[in-house]
């Protein structure tokens, strides 16, 4: 047969894809699981959003768009990412595409050149598909140790130690994923002042979780006046909307959005019309439903901190933003003499049926942080508290 390329044999995934993988064959079997896997709203997305979706199929919106996307939707985002971030966006910045994953691979693509040493540094444990794409673009990938006593943001100095002449891009994720940890004003402010001294340095704000922090306002980087220029903004309905399956999201950088909207056009053509309008009635209509979604995740947060720290050897955070929780179950692993994070990963879902992901899903573990998984709480009150008790059950039962 002939041979698949080494690009192709590198790429990586998200293997929260993989346990549901798993997390249904036992369904299928007959198995009760509750499952904390997946980072998607456990909500329909609201009634007016999908009934704009219809109204737009009624009025035939069935054909391409342009690449960058409807301008009634470029310029209601620009208004919506301005009046987040106290910007002034223009809608000729704003380039929309299917989902704010696309623009990661993009802007790889538009600031580094394969083979080249080019090094893109991103944050570890992170996103995969930051690693995935850094790698399969033919960049090095760099990552940046998130600590748990900084509440998972990283040591600025570290940034320090790891820039170089070599460095085109530093992906910042904040509220992030997967530990739900927040950068601050403060931390910004040590970023860029190490940013500025390199000329050559893209960065790429991956701020889909945007609206979705609890403890005082969202910081972004791009309120730095000097940062804005080189920053990509990038964000999206799926969280904020509960749109993940509608594939829109978007990014915002002046000197990028023409090669943004080349690369749609070699790739997707167009994010999908129907779902354009559908997003426009999103960031531009009543946001009642969202500010709801948005409290309900926020005591979800209190509940499963609460839960998880009464559960024999897990200690873990409150986070900042997004709806995940990363406590560390380092003591829980020695007090079952489980090996690691992703064994107990594996015990709790065939002795305890509940579906978590490990850390070694987000990156390689960081030396010295011990062992971590990840619960998202998008889901509901009673699987929260029905799940963590299991889980307390399972360490009462293994516990040596
Ligand atoms: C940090 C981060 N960036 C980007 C995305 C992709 O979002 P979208 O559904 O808009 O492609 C996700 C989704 O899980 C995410 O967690």
């Amino acid at each position: 047969m002939p041979e698949i390329s080494r690009r192709t044999s590198s790429l990586g995934t998200e293997n929260a894809f993989v346990v549901l993988a798993e997390v249904n064959a036992l369904v299928a079997k007959g198995e009760n699981v509750i499952s904390f896997c997946i980072g998607q709203p456990d909500f329909v997305t609201p009634d007016n959003i999908r009934e704009a979706g219809i109204r737009a199929i009624k009025n035939g919106k069935t054909g391409y768009t342009g690449s960058a996307g409807i301008p009634e939707l470029r310029e209601a985002v620009a208004r919506e990412l301005g009046r987040v971030r106290r910007l002034e966006i223009s809608p000729d910045e704003v380039v929309i595409g299917a989902g704010a994953k696309p623009f990661i691979g993009y802007t790889i693509l538009c600031v580094t050149d394969y083979g080249a040493g080019h090094e893109v540094i991103y944050p570890n444990p992170g996103f995969p598909i930051y690693e995935s794409q850094i790698a399969a673009m033919g960049a090095v990938p760099v990552p940046l140790h998130l600590r748990e006593d900084r509440k998972f943001a990283f040591d600025p100095q570290e940034l320090a130690d790891k820039i170089s002449d070599n460095t085109r891009l530093l992906i910042l994720n904040t509220p992030h994923n997967p530990t739900g940890g927040i950068l601050t004003a403060d931390d910004l402010a040590a970023i860029a002042e190490i940013v500025r001294a390199h000329d050559q340095v893209w960065v790429y704000a991956d701020e889909i979780y945007s609206r979705l922090v609890y403890d005082g306002a969202f910081a972004t980087i791009t309120a730095i006046p000097d940062m804005r220029e080189r920053t990509v903004i990038a964000d999206g309905v799926s969280k904020t909307w509960a749109m993940t399956g509608w594939r829109i999201g978007y990014a915002a950088n002046r000197a990028l959005a023409p090669y943004f909207t080349k690369w749609v056009t070699n790739t997707e053509s167009c994010a999908g019309h129907i779902n354009q309008y559908a997003a426009l009635e999103a960031v531009s209509g009543p946001q009642v439903d969202a500010e709801k979604m948005r409290h309900v995740f926020a005591r979800r947060r209190q509940k499963i901190v609460a839960l998880l720290n009464d559960v024999p050897g897990f200690h873990c955070l409150m986070p900042g933003g997004a709806f995940y929780v990363w406590p560390n179950v380092t003591e829980a692993c020695q007090m079952t003499g489980i090996e690691n994070s992703e064994e107990l990963r594996k015990r709790l879902l065939y002795d305890a049926g509940v579906a978590v992901l490990a850390d070694i899903h987000f990156g390689q573990r960081v030396p010295g942080e011990g062992q971590h998984i990840r619960f998202s709480y998008a889901a509901s009150d009673e699987e929260i508290e029905r799940g963590v008790e299991r889980i307390a059950d399972f360490m009462r039962k293994n516990r040596r």
